[in-house]
Order: C-alpha cells, then structure tokens, then sequence
C-alpha cells in the first residue's frame, strides 16, 4: 500500500495547503494512510483546539508532534484522543501517549510511534533515551503487524540517520520531522526501512523555517535579544515522503519525496 507523512503543518498557511492539496494527493497516489505532524498548527507554535478540531477534517490517519505540542495547556484533553501522538519519551507526567496501533480503510493495522531526539533540542535532560524505547515498542507491535512508522522529531542529522539504521529491518519507515528543511536523502536501507532525515514542512518557505525572514535575521543580529516573530505568508508548499510499503512484510518498496505548490495544481 502507499503511505504518506505529511512534514510539519505550520500555521495558518500550512493548515490551507493541506486542506486544499492532501485530498487530491492521496487520491492521486492512491495512498491508503496517511499521518500529518501538526506541532507548528496554532500560528507556528503548538496547536490549539480551534485548530484541532479544524485539522481532524483532514483525510488522515493520525497527527505526531514534537517539542511545540506543550505550547497550548489547553490542547491537554485532545492529546488523549486516538488519532493524536506527542512522543513517546516526552518528560514524565505529560498527558497523552506515543505510539498506537491504527487502521486503514480496509483493516490493514498500522503501527505508529512517535519519539524526540535529545540533541541540541528542548527539555533534552527531561528526555528518556529514544533509542531503546523505539526497538522495545517497534517489536512489540510487529507482534501486532509488520507495517510500522515512526516521526523521529529531532535536530541533528546523525541522531535521525542512527535512528533509521537502528530501526532497519523492524520499521517499514523512519522519518525525520523538526528542521522544516526537506533533505534530498530519501533512501530504503538494505532492511527494507524506508528513510528521510526531514519531511520539510507545510507551510510558508519564503521565511526562515516558516516564521518571516526580517524576524529571523533581527534575532540573530541581536544575540536572541529580539524574539518577537510572526508566521510568513509566502511560498507555500506541502512536504513529505510518499512509501509504498509491502502489505505482508513490511518492506518498503519505494520512497518519494512529496513538495507540492500552487504550480503544481
Ligand atoms: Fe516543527
Ligand atoms: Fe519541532
């Protein structure tokens, strides 16, 4: 079956494309599941519950997230909903869960997890190590089904190239998600684990990773002194990795990257 991971809805722009684009993408695909990270929903930070119950109309299976998703304490009750993933090694005592056993339209289980890597990133010493959680949950749900995801929301590049190859042969795919700049590395490792280190992200790209460029530059020119910024506007695309994936193995089959525009309509 065609799966797709959808990169990091960011605000309002980014919930327009993939309102306007996902529908006719996965008709066009014939994907058969698909999972949005929405962590960067609510005006680039985080979602809201306007914002989520505007999502969940979405055609999609299941929404991951990342450190954003503890912006909003009033998104708590949401995040015990089924279709909503925040990862699975978050800091102890947070509401929701990180991993779940989903199904397509036709009954295929699907399993998905959802992790965030500690380096260079936020409430990283409030992190469980996500390399051993990954292995113990992924081998528990191929007693379950052998098709499996997983949204490896993390900063560095060999944090997330560890986690594929750590996972290659027990995840159908491990995907990158956090950076909002979509890598040119989309690969099927010798296990059959499809791979990217960044989906890229659904929303504004003539920006600095979806918040306007003049904010960025203001930031670094005064030694993070100024952090006021608001989302971009321009250069909307909707990113992510298509796979196909082998119903009874597991194995991924194909992998393609996903960056769609206004010109492509
Ligand atoms: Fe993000
Ligand atoms: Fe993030």
């Amino acid at each position: 079956m065609n799966i797709l991971c959808v990169a990091d809805i960011f605000g309002r722009p980014g919930r327009q494309a993939a309102k306007a684009w996902l529908p006719g993408l996965i008709r066009e695909h014939a994907v058969e599941f698909t999972i949005v990270n929405w962590e960067n929903a609510a005006g680039g930070r985080g979602v809201t519950p306007e914002v989520a119950d505007e999502l969940f109309e979405l055609p999609a299976e299941v929404f991951t997230s990342g450190n954003h998703i503890w912006q909003h304490q009033s998104l708590g009750p949401y995040l015990d909903r089924p279709r909503v993933l925040r990862p699975h090694n978050a800091p102890v005592g947070r509401p929701g869960r990180g991993f779940g056993i989903y199904r397509t339209r036709s009954g295929i289980p699907v399993g998905v997890m959802n992790l965030q890597g500690r380096t260079f990133m936020y409430e990283e010493k409030l992190l469980a190590n996500p390399f051993p959680l990954a292995k113990a949950k992924v081998e528990e749900m191929r007693a379950t089904t052998p098709i499996i995801l997983l949204d490896f929301h993390a900063e560095v590049t060999s944090e997330k190239r560890a986690m594929g190859w750590w996972l290659d042969g027990l995840a159908s795919a491990v995907v990158g998600t956090h950076t909002h700049i979509q890598t040119a590395d989309e690969e099927i490792l010798p296990g059959g684990t499809a791979y990217i280190t960044d989906l890229g992200m659904t929303g504004p790209h003539a920006s600095v990773l979806g918040m306007r460029a003049q904010d960025a530059i203001k930031r670094f020119l005064t030694n993070g002194a100024e952090r006021r910024w608001k989302p971009a506007e321009d250069g909307v695309r909707l990113e992510g990795l298509l796979i196909t994936v082998d119903n009874s193995t597991g194995r991924a089959q194909a992998v393609r990257r996903i960056k769609h525009s206004a010109s492509n309509v």
